[in-house]
């Protein structure tokens, strides 16, 4: 069979290094030999034409790169794909190939513009001729695999290059006669490796190591038991050797300098057809729409990034963009992906931006029935913050208690549908619970940009703020609070024991007698250190007036324990006149319910502390209710907690000294959160002042 082999070569009269493309190219713009590179291409040609017929095609100048012949289109029984070269270095290339094409009797395909795809070096063929393995990532697009699958009437399986340095798919994978495939695995994302182990057995993987693959060893050509390669370590030559293969080296070191080896400069000509090997539904293609300050917000860069991140590709149908300030933009977008799993995926979060389906593609949300009491179908829609509705018979219902983390919960009762959002342990058997992502979507309401300004809540996404920003923002953050106080709304404060330490008790306590705080939520630390503090003077056995640790110290917060434990609670010991100052003294005189919830590293605990963490959670949840305003300080164990039981919408201050910390509560996506990197007892201190220049002088604070 092996005498029937067609190959198209391209001579290097006119091949240098002129540019760069790709990170091979990179430092050696003219720097590789012509003399060098024309002995190693004869070879390469000699070699080749031993084993198969080798056809030339003219060699252009202007054209360096021409040489790699891989590039000029894909071809199999008598189509040709012409390729579309993604740089314009090397578009002139195409009308040459496609002449060669056609006055060699093959059918041109040619793909619409600006749609990439740079033929065999892209795309190869199984050798059992079974489906054909496409890559995309860096050259080609995506979005050209269904025309090849159109055309060729081929299954295609598409593969997502990740490194850079192995930009085409035939730089890292080389199926091999007898169904054997020579790969390097990290050159492809985890989905495209999981692809290939479902297609080729382990026993057929031939998967080498780096420094194999960065001397072109995929780059191979395959002619029956033989390879033909640049370099081969003696491992690898051993393994092939195993498998049946002869190894035949002939170095290719000037094309290198280009990011090719004897793959790329050879173009198989005569693929044969298979009778009954057929094209499948090769992508999994959705269309969304997508509305508000698309660029202000930068909505629509984070959508299409994501997309591509994930492995997907798109293609925008329309973008209208809003011409006033205040107007919304809203564009189409057509999102494809080469799996189900993938598509889920960036459908998942491209809901969590606000997309929606289209008019005509969108459908009911799928449910499916809970058959384990606390156990969500596998597939169940994981919930966010934002409001978010699910189309039940075709009406869009508004999901109920809406928080993260959960499930979304279909009712059908007399008075219509309900649907709500349940945590997994609440779920019951029989509940239906929506699954996939269909019919899914959430309510970014585009106003928060007016009603905030923008400006003021911006710099918190920076992480850091400077000095003066921390006292603008404690002035606007006050201004709230009063706000907040005068009409009678909520605030809850999450704090931890630094509060204490910092020295900002006096302070917190200050804002807790004067109406501010609604409500506390923390651990069993915070209570223990406030009472140490109010019985002692010391916090954590620290001196809190000189800031020195005091002799025997360390033993007073379990001394505190035990006290608050003899009088059966915090309120017990304050009634008892025991305690006398302190944030949880103001609690239990003001009325301001708090829950202190227990952790694995308490001491005592509290009697107050609750140790069952589920009931914890739901006190946490009921307190939180109707809350206007969250000030969470310097606790991150508390802060996230309280966060995820908490709908978009609330505003959420959170101070903490570690910008690691702010960054991740602050990063819940939405307008309402302020970060504030500072010192948390000189936070309370600056915001004790602001109320204070706030209020009149007839009044206090
Ligand atoms: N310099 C060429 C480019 O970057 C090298 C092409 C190598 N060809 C291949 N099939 N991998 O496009």
């Amino acid at each position: 069979m092996t005498d029937s082999i067609r190959i198209l070569m391209c001579a290097p009269d006119h091949y240098d290094v002129d540019y760069v493309i790709n990170p091979w190219m990179e430092g050696n713009v003219h720097k590789s030999s012509r003399d060098r590179a024309v002995e190693q291409w004869k070879k390469l040609y000699k070699v080749l034409n031993n084993l198969a017929v080798v056809d030339l095609v003219q060699p252009q100048k202007g054209w360096p790169d021409m040489v790699f012949t891989a590039n000029a289109g894909l071809i199999l029984g008598d189509q040709a794909v012409l390729s579309r070269f993604h740089h314009p270095e090397r578009q002139g290339e195409e009308p040459h190939f496609k002449k060669w094409f056609a006055d060699n009797d093959f059918t041109v395909h040619e793909l619409p513009e600006d749609l990439p795809f740079e033929g065999a070096g892209d795309a190869l063929l199984d050798r059992e001729g079974r489906w054909l393995w496409a890559g995309y990532g860096f050259r080609s697009e995506l979005d050209s695999h269904p025309y090849l699958a159109q055309w060729l009437d081929i299954e295609v399986l598409s593969l997502r290059l990740i490194d850079d340095r192995f930009y085409h798919l035939d730089t890292c994978f080389c199926p091999l006669t007898g169904g054997y495939l020579l790969y390097y695995p990290g050159a492809f994302d985890s989905y495209s490796n999981h692809l290939i182990e479902r297609r080729i057995p382990p026993e057929k993987r031939i998967a080498i190591e780096e420094a194999d693959a960065i001397n072109f060893a995929c780059n191979t050509v395959n002619v029956g038991q033989t390879v033909v390669m640049n370099k081969a370590s003696d491992s690898l030559k051993l393994r092939l050797g195993d498998k049946g293969f002869r190894v035949l080296e002939t170095p290719l070191t000037e094309f290198l300098k280009a990011g090719g080896a004897a793959k790329c400069l050879t173009l198989r000509i005569n693929e044969p057809v298979l009778e009954d090997v057929h094209a499948n539904k090769p992508l999994e293609s959705r269309i969304i729409h997508l509305e508000g300050h698309l660029l202000d917000a930068g909505t629509m860069n984070q959508a299409l990034d994501m997309i591509v991140d994930n492995g997907g590709s798109f293609k925008v149908l329309n973008f209208n963009l809003g011409t006033e300030r205040q107007s919304v933009s809203a564009a189409d977008v057509r999102v494809s992906a080469p799996s189900m799993e993938v598509m889920e995926e960036i459908m998942n979060q491209l809901i969590d931006l606000g997309a929606v389906a289209s008019e005509e593609e969108v459908c009911d949300a799928h449910t499916e029935i809970c058959e384990l009491a606390g156990v969500a179908p596998d597939d169940f829609y994981v919930t966010t913050i934002y409001p978010t509705e699910v189309r039940v018979n075709g009406e869009w219902v508004l999901v109920r208690n809406q928080r993260m983390d959960g499930a979304i919960v279909v009712t059908q009762t007399t008075a219509g549908t309900i649907a709500q959002c349940k945590l997994l342990r609440d779920l019951a058997k029989s509940d239906r619970v929506v699954v996939g992502v269909e019919g899914i979507r959430i309510i970014r309401k585009a106003e928060a940009r007016e009603k905030r300004g923008g400006e003021e809540f911006s710099f918190m996404g920076a992480g850091v703020s400077s000095e003066r920003r921390v006292e603008l923002v404690v002035e606007q953050i006050a201004w709230e609070l009063r706000q907040i106080r005068d009409r009678g709304g909520k605030v809850i404060v999450t704090a931890g024991p630094v509060v204490i330490h910092t020295g900002g008790a006096q302070h917190l306590a200050q804002l807790i007698r004067h109406g501010y705080i609604h409500g506390l939520l923390g651990g069993n630390a915070i209570a223990v250190h406030d009472i140490e503090q109010a019985l002692m003077g010391t916090s954590l056995g620290v001196d809190m007036q000189k800031g020195i640790p005091v002799r025997g110290g360390h033993r007073h917060h379990l001394k505190v324990i035990n006290t608050v434990r003899r009088y059966g609670s915090i309120a017990g010991t304050v009634d008892a006149g025991v305690i006398s100052q302190g944030v949880m003294y103001e609690c239990v005189q003001n009325n301001v319910p708090f829950v202190l919830a227990g952790s694995i590293r308490d001491d005592g605990p509290l009697p107050d502390t609750e140790m069952d963490l589920i009931k914890a959670q739901a006190e946490y949840a009921q307190l939180l209710e109707g809350t206007d305003m969250i000030l969470m300080l310097s606790t991150m164990l508390h802060s996230i907690g309280v966060g995820n039981m908490t709908p978009g919408g609330v505003k959420m201050v959170c101070v903490d000294i570690n910008p690691a910390v702010v960054t991740k509560l602050s990063d819940r996506g939405s307008v309402e959160s302020v970060g504030v990197v500072t010192d948390v007892g000189l936070f309370l201190s600056l915001l004790i002042q602001q109320l204070e220049r706030l209020t009149s002088p007839y009044e206090v604070v």
